[in-house]
């Protein structure tokens, strides 16, 4: 997210804050059909009650697609073109002994063609990102791959060949 708005002239502290807090609430309410409390509504409500930026709270509405909110604003769209694809990126450094250095768009493109890859990550929600943005797949893949490695340390993806 970070990386997106730089590249975009917007505010990064904003969309990098939206980015870490927009599933803050998964562990405790996973339950999508609980329409009080379920994800990402208790993270929601938190938010309003902190007075937050108020785009923050849309773009988290926008990212659950079963809220009916449409990802709209360039951050709206980021985050979803984003979310699952820093999921999947993060496995696939996981099994590399490189961790995420040197993953390519064309191994990752693989790797979603592996079912039992990573399969809790929604393929058409990583391929659809992409086209939200206007941007190729790959180019889109290149970019978040650089933008996690830029952060390797702190996200822990040198792999095992650091240890
Ligand atoms: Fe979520």
């Amino acid at each position: 997210m970070v990386a997106y708005a730089e590249r975009e002239g917007a505010d990064a502290e904003l969309w990098g804050v939206t980015g870490l807090l927009h599933d803050a609430d998964y562990e405790r309410f996973p339950d999508m059909d609980d329409t009080e409390k379920g994800h990402p509504r208790s993270i929601m409500a938190e938010l309003e009650r902190r007075d937050v930026p108020p785009e923050m709270v849309r773009a988290i509405a926008a990212h659950a697609d079963f809220l009916g909110v449409p990802a709209e604003t360039p951050m709206e769209r980021t985050l979803v073109a984003v979310d699952e694809l820093c999921g999947f990126l993060v496995a696939c450094a996981y099994v590399r002994p490189e961790g995420i250095h040197g993953l390519t768009p064309k191994s990752v493109s693989k790797k979603l063609k592996q079912p039992s890859f990573a399969a809790a990550v929604n393929r058409e929600d990583v391929r659809g990102g992409a086209e939200q943005l206007c941007v190729e797949f790959d180019e889109h893949v290149a970019f978040v791959i650089a933008a996690l490695e830029a952060r390797a340390d702190e996200l822990e993806l040198h792999g095992r060949d650091a240890a």
